[in-house]
């Protein structure tokens, strides 16, 4: 192992395991000492509505009334296709939909005030099913090869449906904001976040100011995982817009209740697979993906793009045809979650290749692996494997962990009795990186060093430590390079008044590509260093030379310039009398690159796996008809906790990317992307195998099981 890989103690350490750390609801007054007024959302309770009137009664002294008639810019929120309001607009297009805001010093006249408005509705028809979409707020397709060709010459043609659901990020802080108006009219607003610039740019549009008036700072945070990507520009904007008006701070802190129903999740996705198989192998692909993307398009375009670029898995076929489609529902805008849209699709890849083995006879592992993509294939999107790809590799680690390959035919066979076992087995990819030529065309990512004179360095960058370590990660690749030690160097949660934009912190970007700038510039201050002085260096990104541009009209071109790769395995025993299933192991074998902090990498491995068992079998999270989420406490949405956690062994597998530092590829999404089609395996061969039960949806649980083996009985 590399010297870079040994573990520290994490810079946020101490001042978390003693409770030091300031969360955004931790004080009472602002840093000046002035009182923070609460804000409260007025929500939406119609799925889609026209309003009509609204009636706010008489407001207390220092009570106010925030709504779309407030906002100085544009009410529209700073995302891809701006179409979210700030405050809704004259019709409201789902249950939750921010109405107006409420702020004032104390909470329970706030809310008192907020169940006295009385809002006016025209009650519309709103459409809530995924197949009936009202628009495609996104659509794309692209290919390689004849598929039609392909299925004429097919041996056998394969057709089938799949279904993943909801899962919400649950990050253990809630969604929070707070906006604070500061002299020279420059509004200064923090919070839980991921992407300070993203707030950046959505708060100077909504007031209609220039980049000099918005000042934005990441509060410490207790969790994103995708899901505070987009959704703090628009409470962002909303706190902005409400303390503007009201001359004073104003802080909104979502309750769990409200963050459950009514802020992004993973999108739900149908799938509509037909593979063609000739001579035993899959010869063609033709891939439809349809994600439910909510009310407004928010984050849809970039999740679907990479949704369906892992379409076929990880597989190498022939001639492949893959639409997709982010369809409007009148419900809840789905959003980030780790793995960006890959779980999906990679769910039902890994499944139909599961099943088509199955019918061929052949073991699933077997077939599997004759059909992995190796070093210079193409991609989906026609462009290259560029680096090797060690899933073989991989797959010998996992065998050995789990015995793989020896149970996976074992409990293939019939199996009587009350507890039957089952072993699933997955490989997938995470494109490492922001997709396609985001880096190169809109990202464009810049990170400094600033040098004091008293020998300390401080990292300038914009990616927010949101757990997975950055804040420790990126002072120890500027201190190994600059061969100080670590206390010497240090990184701030980012503040715009203070640090360029190096992107946002998403995609399993921040390490692989931001870490590498900071190697840089980290390097480039040592060449002139000179004790006693100030001294700024600043580096910039560029795009790799191997790297076959991508160019999103055509669909076509590297989509990123590597990948992590991730091999799973999940044994299960399940009780057919209850429906239960007892992980008896979960097995990983991760390639994330080099490992730039063993314990932080391995921390990432083990809770996205987790994450990913959820997805597959307790995570149920649905609206009822009239579109309302029913889960919205932790009593109706169920995920792993502590006492779930299985007999979970996950190894690294190290194939070093150059432009990474030290070789370090993206790693905080793969854990997650493997283990649902796994688990769903495990079960599926425990239930008799996919010639007696096939199963196709996710979340797959106790309930589900009951229903699938009472088929077998009628
Ligand atoms: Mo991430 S799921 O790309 O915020």
């Amino acid at each position: 192992m590399k010297d870079i890989c040994k573990s520290v103690v994490k810079k946020d350490h101490d001042p978390k395991i003693k409770g030091e750390t300031r969360y955004l609801v931790d004080y009472n007054l602002t840093d000046k000492g002035e009182r923070i007024l609460c804000g409260k959302l007025l929500h939406s309770p119609y799925a889609k509505a026209r309003v009509l009137s609204v009636t706010v009664p008489d407001l207390p002294e220092g009570y106010f009334y925030i709504d779309k008639t407030d906002i100085p810019g544009d009410n529209n929120v700073n995302i891809v296709l701006d179409d979210t309001p700030v405050f809704c607009r004259d019709t409201v297009e789902y249950i939750g939909e921010p109405i107006a805001m409420v702020a004032g010093p104390d909470e329970k006249e706030v809310d008192r005030i907020l169940s006295e408005i009385k809002v006016e509705f025209e009650e519309l028809a709103p459409e809530l099913d995924i197949r009936n979409g009202t628009k495609n707020f996104f659509e794309y397709e692209f290919g390689h090869g004849d598929v039609e060709k392909a299925f004429r010459e097919a041996d056998k043609i394969y057709e089938e449906e799949y279904l993943t659901g909801y899962q919400d990020q649950t990050y253990l802080e809630p969604q929070g904001m707070m906006a604070e108006p500061e002299e020279n009219g420059v509004m200064y607003v923090h919070g839980s976040l991921q992407c300070a610039y993203y707030v950046h740019g959505a708060v100077m549009r909504a007031l209609g100011v220039d980049a000099s008036k918005v000042h934005i700072f990441q509060d410490p945070t207790g969790g994103g995982f995708g899901g505070k990507e987009d959704f703090p520009s628009i409470i962002g904007c909303q706190v902005a817009v409400a303390a503007k008006k009201a001359n004073a701070p104003v802080r909104c802190v979502f309750d769990r209740r409200e963050d459950l129903e009514f802020t992004p999740k993973r999108h739900p996705s149908l799938c509509r697979y037909k593979v063609a198989v000739k001579d035993g192998r899959v010869t063609g692909a033709d891939c439809e993906v349809i994600f439910n993307a909510g009310a407004y398009s928010t984050l849809s375009a970039v999740v679907l793009q990479r949704g369906i670029i892992a379409a076929i898995g990880v597989y190498d076929i022939e001639n492949v045809h893959v639409t997709g489609k982010a369809v409007k529902t009148n419900t809840n805008p789905c959003g980030a979650y780790r793995g960006f849209g890959a779980p999906q699709t990679f769910f039902a890849m890994e499944t139909m290749m599961s099943h088509i083995a199955q019918d061929l006879g052949e073991d699933s592992i077997e077939f599997k692996e004759r059909h992995f993509v190796k070093q210079g294939d193409t991609t989906s999107t026609s462009g290259r494997y560029h680096f090797p790809v060690p899933l073989p590799r991989m797959l010998a680690q996992v065998d050995e962990m789990a015995d793989l390959r020896r149970k996976h035919k074992e409990y293939m066979k019939a199996q009587t009795g009350r507890y039957r076992r089952g072993i699933g087995f997955s490989a997938v990819f995470h494109g490492a990186g922001f997709t396609g030529s985001g880096e190169r065309d809109f990202i464009k990512a810049t990170a400094k060093l600033r040098k004091y004179k008293d020998g300390t360095v401080e990292v300038l960058a914009s990616n927010g430590d949101i757990g997975q370590g950055v804040r420790t990660t990126f002072p120890k690749i500027v201190a190994h390079e600059l061969n100080l030690p670590l206390e010497k160097v240090y990184y701030n949660h980012p503040d715009t008044a203070r640090v360029p934009d190096s992107g946002p912190t998403v995609a399993s970007r921040s390490l692989m590509i931001v870490g590498e700038l900071l190697r840089r510039a980290a390097i480039k201050l040592r060449t002139i260093w000179r004790d006693n002085e100030e001294q700024e260096v600043e580096e910039h990104y560029k795009e790799p030379d191997f790297m076959i541009p991508f160019y999103l009209d055509r669909f076509e071109g590297d989509a990123y310039p590597t990948y992590a790769w991730a091999v799973s395995a999940v044994e299960v025993e399940l009780d057919t009398y209850t429906g239960l299933s007892k992980i008896l192991g979960a097995y990983g074998s991760f390639d994330v690159g080099t490992p730039v902090d063993y314990n932080i990498v391995m921390g990432q491995m083990e809770g996205g796996f987790l994450q990913g068992l959820g997805y597959a079998s307790i995570e149920k999270m649905n609206y009822d008809n009239k579109g309302r989420i029913r889960n919205n406490s932790f009593t109706d949405y169920l995920i792993p906790t502590a006492m779930d956690v299985p007999n979970l062994q996950v190894k690294l597998y190290v194939e070093e990317y150059p432009d990474g530092p030290y070789g370090a590829k993206g790693a905080g999404e793969l854990p997650l992307v493997a283990p649902p089609a796994a688990y769903i395996e495990a079960v599926e061969q425990a239930m008799g195998g996919s010639k007696r039960h096939k199963l196709s949806f996710i979340p797959f649980s106790a309930e589900d099981v009951i229903h699938e083996l009472n088929k077998e009985v009628l």
